[in-house]
């Protein structure tokens, strides 16, 4: 079976895809073009995520695509320590614990830890954007969740710009497909970012002032005592969640948009119908998850669904698919906030390393959805708009998302033939 992450019509439509892979008899098959396994099937990518002990995380973050010598040789420099979402057990459950004391995991705690930051940084976005012109929605989606994680982090927002870049690079080198010249230039993007990770942690560490956001909660958790945490371990979850937290989040928004602006009575419900407002998040989490392929390695060999994979075996574990499997959801492809059971989405992932940012994810789209909603109500999606994303074998964002005022009395969907993604 092939799954061709890297064409034309995977990055217009990646739902077709999964259509074919789930009416197939085999939910696990290996792809001689990426070199991979292929997992698909809830209950095959569920067990395969939660099974740390069979699917190792080491690889998760090694790149897809084969780099060039040079390239590697760069990329190299990025020597961080591998925690949380890079790591194995012990490590991984050491460093995840720290994560969680200083993390809200409810929606009650995300709120009142974060709700305040959100709701301005949404707020301040919203004043700033220009909507009598057409304006490209993906960029307050990217902007939002960036600026946040900055907050949360503690980082000065100065260098958001610099760390979009550095971010959006790693990622194309990891889970894109890029030109040999283009691995290079990301390579040094990679080990930048980390670089900066570790300056700024090494800075607030040297001067006994930890500063602010969790940064600051880290280095005052490890109290200057390696056996709580090293420097570089610290850097390395400031890594983590920089590059865990934004990309993401911007992706998830975007495809919440989407699919609230293909249908304008969801778009009016948005603002002041909080049931639906978390119905449509958790709904679009599940038809557009944001990552939607994920990296595991067999440890030894493996038999599931009939299938052995052997020790070794590099698995890209189809999240899209799993979230639109017709044994779990009728009508899969079909966008229905009032669906049951969308709560079972594996967007987040499942078992150990289960997202440690998902109730600040559901806070950011939450208050975003309701603010634009609530105080753009006439938001259309611009004539002609047809769904594209990145390019990629992992993340699903939309490169843009053009958008206008519509005119009084007019509805898109009446009269946009191409406007909204498939819902
Ligand atoms: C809609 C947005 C998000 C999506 C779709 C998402 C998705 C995921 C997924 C699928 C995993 C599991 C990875 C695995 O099994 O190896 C994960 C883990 C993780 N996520 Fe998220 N995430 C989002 C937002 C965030 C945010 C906002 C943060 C940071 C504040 C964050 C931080 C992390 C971390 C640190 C891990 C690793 C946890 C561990 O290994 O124990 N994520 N995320």
């Amino acid at each position: 079976m092939r799954l061709d992450p890297f064409s034309g019509p995977y990055s217009r439509d990646p739902a077709t895809t999964w259509r074919r892979i789930n009416a197939t008899a085999r939910s696990i098959s290996y792809d001689d073009d990426l070199e991979m396994w292929l997992i698909a099937g809830h209950d095959n990518v569920r067990t395969v995520l939660s099974d740390t002990a069979r699917f190792s995380n080491a690889a998760t973050l090694a790149p897809i695509t084969a780099l060039t010598a040079d390239a590697a040789d760069i990329l190299a420099g990025l020597d961080a320590p591998a925690v949380a979402v890079a790591a194995d057990r012990p490590q991984h459950l050491r460093t995840r614990a720290i994560l969680r004391a200083l993390m809200p995991a409810t929606a009650v705690r995300a709120e009142q830890q974060w709700g305040p930051l959100v709701a301005a940084r949404t707020n301040d976005l919203i004043v700033d954007m220009k909507v009598t012109e057409p304006a490209d929605l993906m960029h307050f989606a990217v902007q939002l969740p960036l600026l946040v994680i900055h907050d949360v982090l503690g980082l000065p927002t100065t260098a958001a710009p610099q760390v979009r870049a550095w971010t959006d690079d790693f990622a194309e080198l990891v889970w894109g497909n890029p030109s040999p010249e283009a691995q290079i230039a990301q390579a040094y993007s990679s080990v930048t970012l980390w670089r900066y990770c570790a300056d700024i942690v090494n800075g607030r560490a040297d001067r006994g002032d930890y500063g602010p956001g969790l940064i600051g909660e880290l280095l005052r958790y490890r109290n200057n005592d390696d056996s709580n945490l090293t420097i570089a371990e610290v850097a390395a979850l400031a890594l983590n969640i920089v590059g865990a937290g934004w990309i993401t989040t911007a992706g998830a928004l975007g495809n919440a948009l989407a699919h609230a602006l293909a249908d304008p009575g969801r778009w009016a419900q948005l603002a002041d119908n909080e049931h639906y407002l978390n119905l449509h998040v958790e709904e679009a989490l599940r038809h557009s998850p944001a990552i939607d392929g994920w990296l595991r390695l067999t440890t030894t060999d493996v038999t599931l669904d009939g299938v052995t994979i052997p020790t070794g075996g590099r698995c890209l574990v189809l999240i899209g698919a799993a979230n639109h499997d017709p044994a779990v959801y009728a009508e899969p492809d079909v966008f229905d906030p009032r669906r049951g059971r969308a709560g079972q989405h594996l967007a987040f992932g499942a078992g150990p390393h289960y997202c440690i940012g998902a109730a600040l994810a559901r806070l950011e789209l939450t208050t975003a959805l309701r603010a634009l909603a609530g105080r753009l109500p006439d938001l259309a999606v611009a004539d002609g708009f047809r769904q594209q994303f990145k390019t990629s074998a992992a993340l699903r964002q939309l490169t843009r998302l053009p958008v206008r005022q519509q005119p009084p009395g007019r509805c898109p969907i009446a009269h946009g033939t191409t406007a909204g993604p498939r819902s």
